[in-house]
């Protein structure tokens, strides 16, 4: 909030806003040039009399010397008028401008050798010189300068220095006596003489004394300024800054409620007059909230034509507000989808291996949730791979909304999830809680889903029976794991072929659990159970809305259906029909018409006896009634004996044949392959004994 506060402040203070509008306004009359080198010349100023208003006072008119780079503007004047124009304000009314220097410089034996009085007449032009802005400053030893004038007092005033040597003061010592000094000087000064007097030099080391109208802090004492004629010649060549109260002389601000004279100058709309400060007659000023030259019509412009400007500040302003307030939301969110709670628990139970990314960790995994890295989507939301900052490839699941009830048992679940550490389950390795859907990162797995191994990915690409009974084992070991082997049991609740994920080694990892396995089934889960998961889901549950493992046991007999016919759950006959695997598959079990269900690449002569006790287990996981149905891990016990069988029947008929090898090409995957294939050749050895 502090920084909308700083930015409100910002976006109401005119002067900001003014001098951010300042950049194109017009200075000049139309068809004058407004500059002269790179010296702003406005009106009434102008270059040529045809520029300037020299109705109102003939020195508006200026010169432009172009023999000099950048060239240089020019009061036309005589000797006596301060001539080289440095800058002009109309703001505050001056201009500032290269004024003389006087100076006698005096031989040694103290005769003048060269001497200049600056004589300034400003009588009949603009200019005043600034008694704020400008002092008398004499620079000598034993010097003193006075300036004195006539017009339209007699008036003199002056400041003596003096000093005996060159070292008995410093570099950038005030200008209070040794070596220079300074007055102060009258207001309405236009004729006035700056004056060196006659004294005669006593010390051969200042030659020169020197005397001027100058700017306030321009001069600071130097040494050197003592020797020979080093001032002029190297500080001063151009002459002494000195600056000018400029103002509209001939004539004064009109009285409230009379007419406007006819030379008045304040001609733009928005504009008012001002009695000049220093001497007679008045300037003008735009009004509050404009801005630009009040001399010209039409010239002081409102700051909102500059709207652009404001414009673009106040959508800064709310962007900043809005980012404001969607931090707060986030932090909400993040207490709302109990991340406050996953803290305190993980502190509580020293879990360290979940990682709580921030949202815009996770933008930065996804590309922004870049299209190119969807990996999938489904019923629960979208799954992008995503990459993290230390390069560890990761999935990442954007969840759908979780209603509130829900918050904690989903935090729950990630917690259990968290410190499952099963070889055939995929990691979850983080979460971010700060959005309204909470995100799940897991660990990446590059080959695809089991789904789309059978039944999208090139078709014709055989899955030899060993390979899909090792898949099945560890599936059903993973799920056995989760039923029996944590704390507290969870149930996967949308076991299928597309939850069940390959590595590159083939290994099976389950995956998608948790996400509504400890929930209640109320009624949007069950559409959701529907949506995604026809064709698996367990009639009983389908009845009772209760899920329990053996739901999970059923949706699995599914999957084994999958892996012998290499049919999808919800299929297309011969006639373009759709049929449910299961159902379709128990039909034909109870009418002996098996081997017209399977996978005929399968079908082998030496696997016959592995096929039919697969295809019983598979009739024994869809039983209808739950309570008739094996557990997870009678079921992964079952299918790893069947595994060793086919295995044994294969190395039997085929000895030489290393079947494993299907296991991985780059090794020994697992620790059962890895047993078999130590035991091999003694296997093979009492095999054919027996
Ligand atoms: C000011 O406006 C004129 C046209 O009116 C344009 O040619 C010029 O480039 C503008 N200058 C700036 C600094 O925007
Ligand atoms: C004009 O240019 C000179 C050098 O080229 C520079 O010293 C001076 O400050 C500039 N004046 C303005 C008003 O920009
Ligand atoms: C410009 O300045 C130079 C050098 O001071 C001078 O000789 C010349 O006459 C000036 N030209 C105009 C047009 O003022
Ligand atoms: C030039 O100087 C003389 C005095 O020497 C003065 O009377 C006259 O007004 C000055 N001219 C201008 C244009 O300043
Ligand atoms: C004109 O107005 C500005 C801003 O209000 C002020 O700073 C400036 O001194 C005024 N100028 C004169 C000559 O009054
Ligand atoms: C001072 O010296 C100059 C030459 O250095 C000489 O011309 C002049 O006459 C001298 N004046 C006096 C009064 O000695
Ligand atoms: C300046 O020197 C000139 C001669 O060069 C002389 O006529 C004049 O009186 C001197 N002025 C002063 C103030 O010393
Ligand atoms: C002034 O001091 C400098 C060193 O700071 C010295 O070299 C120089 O001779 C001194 N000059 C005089 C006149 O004392
Ligand atoms: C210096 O001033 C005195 C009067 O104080 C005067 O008599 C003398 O002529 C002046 N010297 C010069 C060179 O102007
Ligand atoms: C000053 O104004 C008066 C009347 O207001 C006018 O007669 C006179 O000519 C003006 N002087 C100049 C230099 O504009
Ligand atoms: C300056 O001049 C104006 C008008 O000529 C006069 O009203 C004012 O009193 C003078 N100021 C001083 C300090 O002399
Ligand atoms: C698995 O991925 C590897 C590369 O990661 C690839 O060579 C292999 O063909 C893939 N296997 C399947 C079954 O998609």
């Amino acid at each position: 909030m502090k920084e909308a506060l700083v930015l409100l402040v910002f976006l109401i203070s005119p002067v900001r806003v003014r001098s951010t509008a300042s950049s194109n306004l017009t200075v000049s009359l139309p068809g004058c040039p407004d500059k002269c080198g790179n010296i702003s010349i406005p009106y009434p100023f102008g270059i040529g009399t045809d520029c300037a208003a020299t109705s109102l006072n003939p020195f508006f008119a200026l010169t432009c010397n172009d023999t000099f780079q950048p060239p240089r503007p020019m009061i036309i004047g005589n000797s006596s008028t301060p001539r080289e124009v440095i800058d002009i304000s109309l703001e505050h009314g001056e201009v500032r401008s290269y004024g003389p220097v006087s100076y006698s410089c005096f031989r040694a034996n103290n005769t003048i050798l060269e001497n200049y009085t600056a004589e300034i007449i400003l009588d009949g032009t603009p200019f005043i010189p600034s008694t704020t802005r400008n002092r008398l400053t004499a620079i000598g030893c034993s010097a003193m300068g006075v300036i004195g004038g006539s017009n339209p007092n007699p008036y003199v005033t002056g400041c003596f220095s003096y000093c005996q040597g060159i070292n008995d003061t410093e570099d950038g010592a005030p200008c209070t006596g040794m070596g220079c000094c300074e007055a102060p000087i009258s207001s309405n000064l236009t004729d006035f003489l700056v004056i060196l007097s006659n004294l005669s030099s006593v010390w051969n080391f200042n030659p020169c004394f020197y005397a001027m109208v100058v700017e306030v802090g321009w001069y600071s004492f130097r040494k050197q300024d003592l020797v020979g004629h080093r001032f002029i010649n190297e500080r001063a060549t151009r002459g002494a800054p000195i600056v000018s109260d400029w103002a509209i002389r001939n004539g004064s601000c009109p009285k409230e409620g009379t007419i406007e004279p006819k030379d008045y100058a304040c001609v733009s709309t928005n504009s008012y007059c001002v009695s000049a400060s220093n001497g007679p007659g008045y300037l003008c000023n735009c009004s509050e909230g404009y801005e630009g030259n009040p001399y010209l019509r039409g010239g002081c412009q409102g700051v909102c034509l500059s709207a652009l400007v404001v414009v673009s500040l106040a959508c800064f302003l709310v962007m900043k507000l809005q980012r404001i307030r969607h931090r707060k939301e986030k932090d909400e969110y993040f207490k709302q989808n109990g991340g406050l709670k996953l803290y305190d628990e993980m502190r509580s139970r020293q879990v360290d291996t979940i990682l709580v990314l921030t949202e815009k960790d996770i933008k930065k995994a996804t590309d922004n949730y870049s299209m190119d890295r969807v990996l999938g989507c489904g019923g629960r939301g979208m799954v992008y791979r995503g990459t993290l900052d230390n390069n560890e490839e990761v999935a990442i699941k954007k969840s759908k909304t979780i209603d509130d009830d829900c918050r904690e048992e989903f935090v729950n679940e990630m917690i259990i999830l968290s410190q499952i550490n099963h070889r055939n389950i995929v990691r979850l390795l983080g979460c971010c809680l700060e959005v309204d859907v909470p995100m799940l990162v897991y660990e990446f797995i590059p080959n695809g889903t089991l789904y789309d191994s059978l039944h999208n990915n090139d078709q014709t690409l055989p899955i030899p029976l060993d390979l899909r009974l090792k898949i099945a084992t560890q599936s059903a070991e993973a799920l056995a794991y989760i039923h029996s082997s944590t704390s507290r049991t969870i149930l996967h609740g949308d076991v299928k072929s597309l939850n069940i994920l390959l590595d590159n080694e083939c290994n099976a990892k389950v995956s998608d659990f948790g996400a509504s396995a400890l929930k209640p089934l109320d009624k949007n889960d069950f559409i959701m159970l529907i949506q995604g998961t026809l064709g698996y889901l367990d009639p009983e549950t389908f009845v009772s809305h209760h899920l329990t493992d053996k739901s999970d046991v059923y949706s699995f007999g599914v999957v084994l259906l999958e892996l012998i016919t290499r049919k999808r759950a919800i299929y297309m006959d011969d006639f373009n029909e759709q049929k449910s695997l299961s159902h379709t598959f128990v039909l034909m079990f109870q009418q002996n018409k098996l081997w017209d269900m399977l996978d005929s690449e399968i079908i082998d002569d030496e696997d016959m006896v592995v096929l039919e006790k697969l295809a019983e287990l598979v009739m024994h996981c869809l039983s209808p009634r739950g309570d008739d149905r094996p557990t997870m891990k009678e079921v992964a016990e079952r299918l790893l004996m069947l595994k060793r069988l086919q295995m044994q029947l294969a190395t039997k008929t085929k000895p030489i044949r290393v079947r494993y090898s299907h296991g991985g090409p780059s090794g020994p995957v697992d620790s059962d392959e890895i047993r078999y294939h130590g035991m091999e050749t003694t296997k093979l050895v009492f095999d054919v004994d027996s």
